[in-house]
This record gives C-alpha cells, structure tokens and sequence, in this order.
C-alpha cells in the first residue's frame, strides 16, 4: 500500500495524536492479522547475531511502543525484530503535552515524552496477549523520581521481570529526557552500573537472553571509544548506537520551526553523529560485542551504511514515520544487495 496518502492524513493531526490513531489502527489489523496488508512483501535476509537467528537484520528502535500494544501489528509490517519499550518499575506519565515535534522539512522529530508508559509489569500482560513469534527485544529505564544513584535498582527489577520474556533486553542509560539519565555513562557511574547489572543478569541465566545497553551520540569520540571498552569488559552482549540527540547540527541558524524546542532530536539530522560514534564503537568490539546502528535511517541506503561500517543490526524509528514500511523492506534489499556485492 502507497503510504503517502497515510502520512498526509496523519501529519493533518498533532503529533503524539497522530501516534495514537496510527497505533490503535495498526492493532486492529494487526489483531486479525491484517496489518501484513499495508507492507510489501516480507524479505528474509537471515543472520545471526548474539546468538540469535534475526530473519533479517532491519529492527523497529525502541520508543515507537513502549507498552507493546501494538506488537502483532508492527509484527507484520517485515521488520527483522521489534522493541518494545523504554518500560520503568512504576507506571509514569512523562512530561507535559505538546511533548513531540515534527521538522517535516528534515525528516526529524523532536521529543521530549520522558518516558510515558504504563510500567513494566502492564507490558507482561500484554506480551501475554500477543501472538507474535518473532524476536523482541524489551528496553528497560528508570522511573523519573529515582535518584540516578539508585538507577541500579530499576533495572534490577525490570530485568528481573523481563528477562523470561524477551529475546534481548536493552538498558537505556542514554535518553535525554530523564535528568541524570546520562550521567550513568560516565566512566565510574557505568562500572558501577555494570557491574550490578552483569551480576543480576548472571543469576538470571546470563546471555541466553543477551544484555544491550544503548548509548547517546553525544560524546566525543574518545569517549565513544572508552565506553565500547567498559562494554566489552563487562562481557556485555551487544551495543545500541544510538539515541536522540540534543545538539541541533544540521537544523539551527535556520528558520525551522520548532527547532528550539528541548528534548532529543532524530531522524536525518542525527544520521551523521550517530554513523561516526557507530564507527568508533565498531571499531572497538570487532567481533566481542554486537553493534546494532540506529539513527537517521531514512532511505534504505543508510541502513546498507551503517551495516558497511560496522552495524551488526540497524534499527528505524523516525524514517518510518516519514517512509512507512516501504521504508522496511528498501532497507533489508539495500543491505542484503551490499552483503551481496
Ligand atoms: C518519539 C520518540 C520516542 C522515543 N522513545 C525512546 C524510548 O523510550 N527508549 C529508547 O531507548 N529510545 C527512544 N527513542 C529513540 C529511538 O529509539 C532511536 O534511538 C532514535 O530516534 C534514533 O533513530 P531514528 O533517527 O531512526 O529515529 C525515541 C525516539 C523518538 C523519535
């Protein structure tokens, strides 16, 4: 199906509105196992990555739904895998509306939702409700009002609660819209946090179920390349590269609407800064710690990019609301065409 005529009905709506109509629609035809109809064909592109078999390596990136109501429905759209989340222990509303901007002219949003979710224990009881089969990965946060010095006890308990549930669990230390959030990157705040994590995860059955941290595009290189060490030494499965942004590159000293708004920045502006820590952060795992590349994807030759220096897996969230799944299926052919070529 032509998504053009989609998105100019859902760009008539205010963002987040348009979120929750496309969701809910998406649910039902992905209830009656419908939702296939609106996506070409499903392309296979198989491989294997922590030990898992992906059907082909292009992923939705966390965020898109987080409470994972709509996992049947996006199931059917040719994604490789989903995840579902940022979910935290306590339900949370997130920040005030309006809370989600389009730079239509960039292809970008900016968001500042600051986790808005209904906890990790209402995400169980949907996980329980779906049919889906394939491969999803579960991303895990801290609630807003828990001081980052205790960060280590909500993940503790999301981990605990997800680890049966999910094919790979993420831990989110890089969204900027949780204060301190961040800060869980630094060099000693991380060893801490690691180490904690390494052990629960341990006790849970380790990487059977393999453990993902994401990181944020803003660091310098040095220190990209510092934190993709820590990684590996804590024998951490794989590494999402990455989050929004708060630099404004690529869209300040222009007349663009909604530009000054705070909160972390995506889609084709971020392509650049997210590609370069990408490329440091391979550079570092080699073959120890998997690379999934997110971050400005926005034609399918981005992902066949991101998989040419280094990606292991991508992942699209703001191209697909710009592109839709042909967006999908352009990516798996791009990358299947280089591994090809
Ligand atoms: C509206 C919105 C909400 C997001 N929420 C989350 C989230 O809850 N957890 C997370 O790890 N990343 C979240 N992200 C970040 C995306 O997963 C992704 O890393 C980032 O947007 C870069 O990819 P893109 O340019 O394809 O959008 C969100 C992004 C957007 C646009």
């Amino acid at each position: 199906m032509n998504y053009d005529l989609t998105r100019k009905l859902l760009f008539q709506l205010p963002p987040e509105l348009a979120h929750t109509v496309a969701m809910r629609t998406l649910n039902r035809l992905g209830r009656f196992g419908l939702s296939s109809l609106l996506a070409p064909e499903f392309i296979d592109d198989p491989v294997e990555v922590m030990g898992l078999r992906f059907p082909n390596p292009v992923g939705l990136a966390a965020g898109l739904d987080k409470d994972g109501i709509c996992i049947d429905g996006l199931g059917g759209l040719g994604f490789g895998f989903l995840e579902v989340g940022t979910v935290t222990p306590r339900p949370q509303n997130g920040n005030p509306k309006p809370r989600l901007f389009r730079l239509t002219e960039h292809e970008a949003l900016i968001n500042r939702l600051g986790f808005n979710n209904a906890g990790v224990d209402v995400l169980l009881r949907r996980l329980e409700q779906t049919s889906f089969t394939g491969l999803l990965g579960i991303n895990i946060g801290k609630n807003r009002d828990t001081p980052v010095n205790a960060a280590l006890g909500d993940y503790r308990y999301c981990m605990e609660r997800v680890y049966d549930h999910a094919s790979y669990i993420t831990v989110n230390i890089s969204s900027p819209n949780t204060p301190g959030l961040r800060d869980l990157q630094h060099s000693d705040a991380l060893n801490q946090l690691l180490d904690g994590l390494k052990g629960v995860h341990e006790q849970l059955g380790g990487s059977r179920v393999p453990l993902v941290v994401k990181i944020a595009p803003d660091m310098s290189d040095e220190e990209a390349a510092g934190v993709a060490r820590q990684l590996i030494d804590f024998e951490v499965d794989g590494v999402i590269v990455s989050n929004t942004t708060v630099s404004r590159d690529g869209v300040s000293g222009r007349r663009v609407q909604h530009v000054q708004e705070q909160g972390g920045l995506s889609g084709a502006p971020l392509r650049e800064r997210a590609l370069q820590v990408l490329r440091v952060v391979a550079a570092e795992a080699g073959e120890r710690l998997a690379v999934i590349g997110t971050g400005g994807i926005t034609r399918g030759q981005h992902a066949a990019e991101k998989v040419a220096d280094g990606a292991n897996l991508v992942q699209i969230y703001t191209g697909f609301i710009y592109h839709g799944p042909d967006l999908i299926a352009d990516s798996v052919r791009a990358i299947k065409d280089l591994n090809r070529g």
